[in-house]
């Protein structure tokens, strides 16, 4: 069948555009991708070529974070940049713990919302919002229209993999307080995002092949991230590279952690 004429591609879209939703569905394994995406995959792996180990040890910490919110006591997430669903979404996760959580997840990208749509189409506890996350009320009130989630009681607020595409220039501190001061105490932030700090020559080049994308990227120090969780007590071991943040076996196949290029982190709403 041919590209256009599936059922996840949305009218309208831009084929010759490519986007960081698509290129990491293709780094994951996927087939949400368009002939774009896949040259512009190629050109990040061959500026980061551990690109695929990245994006895995990232989705493996996502997994282990709502596992650690859900070992918390919450019950409800707000999944901010989720992307193209895939192996281990989310409500999976969560579901799989207690069919009765919840979760909104939300993302700009075309393919990411057509799909997501698709596959929670029956699913009363789960549902996914278009916008844009650096724009908090618009995306506040959007989910609260859905009626899914409490705001009188903690959220896991997830932002993996998704803040190394807002710029300093956005204020990136502000619209994350701002998603910190609408929900309730004792709500969490889950974080990752890409960094120099681990292999900068890499994160130089990546950056600048993104720039021929629609998601230019912007990494950040630790210390950058570490002050994004204003108003959060960040929890144990801190920020640190993702597949150090509470591994489920020691490191996954034995590998430098520092391979894993971003940080990541969780912290509960003071
Ligand atoms: C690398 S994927 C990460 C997906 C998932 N959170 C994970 O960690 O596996 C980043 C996602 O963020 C989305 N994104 C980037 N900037 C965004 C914005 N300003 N608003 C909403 N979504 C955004 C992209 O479309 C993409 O789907």
């Amino acid at each position: 069948m041919a590209e256009s004429t599936t059922t996840w591609v949305p009218e309208g879209i831009d084929l010759d555009r490519p986007s960081a939703a698509r290129l990491y569905d293709y780094l994951l394994g996927g087939g949400h991708n368009f002939a774009h995406d896949r040259e512009l995959a190629h050109r990040f792996l061959k500026a980061q070529p551990h690109a695929r180990e990245i994006a895995r040890h990232n989705r493996s910490f996502l997994r282990r974070s709502v596992l650690f919110m859900i070992e918390n006591g919450l019950r409800q997430f707000l999944d901010l940049g989720s992307g193209i669903p895939t192996v281990g979404n989310v409500h999976e996760i969560a579901h799989n713990a207690d069919p009765a959580c919840r979760v909104v997840y939300v993302d700009y990208e075309e393919v990411a919302c057509a799909h997501s749509n698709l596959m929670l189409a029956s699913n009363p506890n789960a549902t996914i919002v278009q916008a844009d996350l650096t724009v908090p009320e618009e995306v506040l009130a959007a989910t609260r229209a859905t009626g899914l989630l409490d705001f009188d009681q903690p959220i896991g607020v997830i932002m993996a993999g998704v803040f190394h595409f807002v710029p300093d220039a956005k204020e990136p501190a502000k619209i994350i307080g701002r998603y910190r001061d609408a929900t309730a105490d004792g709500s969490m932030l889950s974080f990752s995002q890409f960094t120099r700090d681990l292999m900068p020559e890499e994160m130089d080049r990546v950056v600048e092949v993104m720039k021929s994308s629609r998601d230019p990227m912007f990494p950040r120090t630790r210390e950058e991230i570490i002050a994004l969780f204003d108003g959060y007590e960040i929890v144990e071991p801190g920020i640190v590279p993702t597949a150090l943040w509470h591994p489920d076996t020691g490191l996954d196949d034995g590998q430098d952690p520092n391979l894993a290029g971003i940080l990541a982190g969780v912290g509960r709403k003071r």
